[in-house]
């Protein structure tokens, strides 16, 4: 390993399985509409041209590294982005999120799905991830990302946002074989851009499964824990660490032990001492201070929640990061009062 990655303290984490007294700290969509410099470049851009355009979306992801000096960088793109070139017709309008208009529920309907190579179809994320590891501070770490097929797969079978998730647990009954497949696909191309993103520059990756936690931990471990081990086997080959993160995932902690992840995220919700206690020794954790912790703007109140986060956390290898993304209204004093409680004024 060059002499450079072993600076990084995000690495030396996920890597060594070290804990560091200063935890290295990132946020999930550190890169967003809280930030008046993203603002500024969202009203000429929309979402899915920054993401298209490297020179925009290189430049997006630098802004919360410029401002607060975090430990790790995540690129700016989203999960949904390879499902364009695998044919699904995706847009994003303003204040609905996501819509997918040809969805996808049955055996038929998966013949209009397209299996990509990545570095043909995506080579302008790939682009971006090369400009950001170029433009990078030597100290901080590249994250890629994607999502993982179950999550994928809901939001391409409901055609949006899947709550309640009726199309998804149809087609999971009533076509167990063309779902399956689905399932089977997305893990393919999921592998193979995870890859690429390494090759072009990543130093690490990430794997966003926020549905999974719909799931019984008997249907997690049947339906997607295998094809997740059969990603984290090839990361491995690859020796490319990579973090699970599962939104509302209390109930699964056994399971994210075992699906080859190296760090398991948890949301606000599940105790990171009790997490411990599952998990096998030596897994790192990430997580997990509520988002909306910081809406109050409260000097006392972030601080006291920081400090309880690393309490719970303790001796534990850990990455401090939110629950779940941080949320536009978050006020930046707020982020700035979080990194001084974290790092106590030594940076
Ligand atoms: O974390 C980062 O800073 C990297 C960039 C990133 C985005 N989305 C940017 C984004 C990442 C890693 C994602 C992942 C993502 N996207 C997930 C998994 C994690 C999670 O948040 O649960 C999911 C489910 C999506 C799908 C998605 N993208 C939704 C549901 C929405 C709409 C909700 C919203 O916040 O508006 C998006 C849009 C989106 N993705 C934005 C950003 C910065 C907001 C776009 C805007 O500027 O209007």
């Amino acid at each position: 390993m060059p002499e450079a990655t072993n600076r990084r303290a995000y690495e030396q984490v996920v890597r060594e399985k070290k804990h560091l007294d200063t935890p290295p700290v990132w946020l999930m969509r550190q890169a967003g509409r809280y930030l008046p410099e993203y603002n500024a470049i969202r009203a000429n851009h929309s979402f899915l041209e920054v993401c298209h355009t490297p020179d925009l979306a290189a430049e997006v992801t630098l802004q919360p590294i410029r401002r607060f000096g975090f430990d790790a960088s995540i690129l700016f793109s989203d999960i949904l982005v390879p499902l364009q070139p695998m044919g699904a017709e995706l847009t994003f309008g303003k204040g609905h999120g996501p819509r997918i208009a040809n969805t996808i529920r049955t055996a038929a309907d998966l013949e209009q799905m397209k299996d990509i190579e990545p570095r043909e179809a995506l080579s302008e994320v790939l682009e971006t991830v090369t400009i950001l590891r170029r433009e990078l501070p030597e100290t901080v770490s590249l994250i890629g990302f994607a999502g993982a097929p179950f999550t994928l797969a809901t939001y391409w079978i409901e055609g949006g946002k899947p709550d309640p998730f009726a199309n998804v647990k149809r087609m999971q009954y009533a076509e167990p074989d063309a779902f399956r497949s689905l399932l089977d696909r997305l893990a393919d191309m999921v592998s193979d851009y995870l890859i690429a993103q390494v090759e072009a520059g990543a130093d690490a990756v990430q794997l966003f499964d926020t549905w999974a936690g719909i799931l019984p931990d008997r249907e997690f471990r049947q339906m997607i824990l295998p094809s997740l081990q059969r990603i984290l086997s090839r990361l491995r080959e690859e020796d490319i660490p990579c973090t699970y993160f599962v939104r509302g995932s209390g109930h699964l902690v056994r399971s994210l032990g075992e699906t080859g992840s190296d760090v398991v995220s948890l949301d606000w919700r599940t105790p990171l001492d009790e997490a411990r206690d599952i998990l096998p020794e030596g897994k790192v954790i990430q997580g997990n201070l509520d988002p909306t912790i910081l809406l109050s703007g409260d000097e006392s109140v972030i601080r006291r929640e920081t400090r309880r986060v690393l309490n719970e956390a303790g001796d534990a290898p850990h990455i401090f990061n939110l629950g779940h993304g941080i949320l536009p209204q978050t006020p930046i004093e707020a982020v700035e009062i979080l990194l001084d409680e974290i790092r106590g004024g030594a940076r």
